[in-house]
């Protein structure tokens, strides 16, 4: 039997078979979750990420927020200490869950976890002021891209907001990416991020809007990170 089958408990094929090693195997989580290992992934931005990131969640009081699947590090506990509103935070693996448990206590009563596939979520429709999306769509094949763009574009109100942080568009002038052993190792690591880096996430988003009777409000708000080879953008959902 081939070993990511073992990981094959309630997860997306595509996760067990790429990325066990990364966010099923206990050992995995345990090394993934130290932060020089987590800011040696990330060449040294996560510092900057964090900041930008967190620079555009809603605080505003009485706002609910969804985090899209679980992140390493100290993103989720730095989100509730900065506010006091509600935060939904689900994702496919019991592992992760526990972690971010542990991470959060403190904030229990309004932090609230399930355990949820982001391609079809059992919340209600407009549920969410923000939906924040951490570095998830580059690990994910092309159509359970698209189902979580559906669900994130059902479940987020008209007058909120959705923040996606992630690597930008195909960096090809990037030093990293001119590197051809780096770009094949990142690219073999991360085997869905070629295709992500092709992806127009606004026109994506968009689409995914219109079929909720939902739109865009101007243009998105993007900030670039690390010569455009991350950036952190802000849509913003106009009102009904
Ligand atoms: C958000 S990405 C994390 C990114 C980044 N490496 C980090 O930790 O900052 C990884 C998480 O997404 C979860 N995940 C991947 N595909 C999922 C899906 N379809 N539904 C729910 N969770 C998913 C994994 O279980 C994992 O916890």
């Amino acid at each position: 039997m081939r070993l990511y089958k073992k990981f094959l408990d309630g997860v997306p094929e595509y996760l067990a078979r790429y990325y066990w090693w990364a966010y099923l195997w206990n050992w995995g989580i345990w090394l993934f979750d130290h932060q020089p290992v987590i800011n040696a992934i990330l060449f040294g931005q996560y510092d900057k990420l964090l900041k930008s990131t967190l620079a555009q969640v809603e605080t505003r009081p009485g706002t609910k927020l969804l985090q899209l699947t679980c992140v390493y590090g100290k993103f989720t506990p730095a989100m509730l200490s900065g506010a006091d509103n509600e935060i939904h935070l689900c994702d496919v693996a019991t592992g992760q869950l526990q972690l971010v448990r542990r991470k959060t206590l403190r904030y229990a009563d309004r932090c609230h976890l399930a355990r949820m596939n982001a391609e079809c979520l059992g919340y209600r429709n407009d549920a969410f002021d923000q939906v924040i999306v951490f570095f998830l769509f580059h690990e994910m094949p092309a159509a359970a891209r698209n189902n979580t763009y559906a669900e994130i574009a059902r479940v987020v109100n008209p007058g909120g907001s959705v923040l996606v942080t992630e690597y930008g568009a195909t960096p090809h002038r990037h030093w990293l990416y001119r590197f051809v052993p780096f770009r094949f190792l990142l690219g073999t690591l991360e085997p869905f991020l070629p295709g992500f880096w092709q992806e127009d996430v606004m026109e994506k988003l968009n689409g995914a809007l219109r079929q909720n009777d939902k739109a865009l409000q101007g243009e998105p708000g993007v900030e670039l990170c690390f010569a455009g080879f991350y950036r952190i953008m802000r849509f913003n959902i106009a009102a009904r």
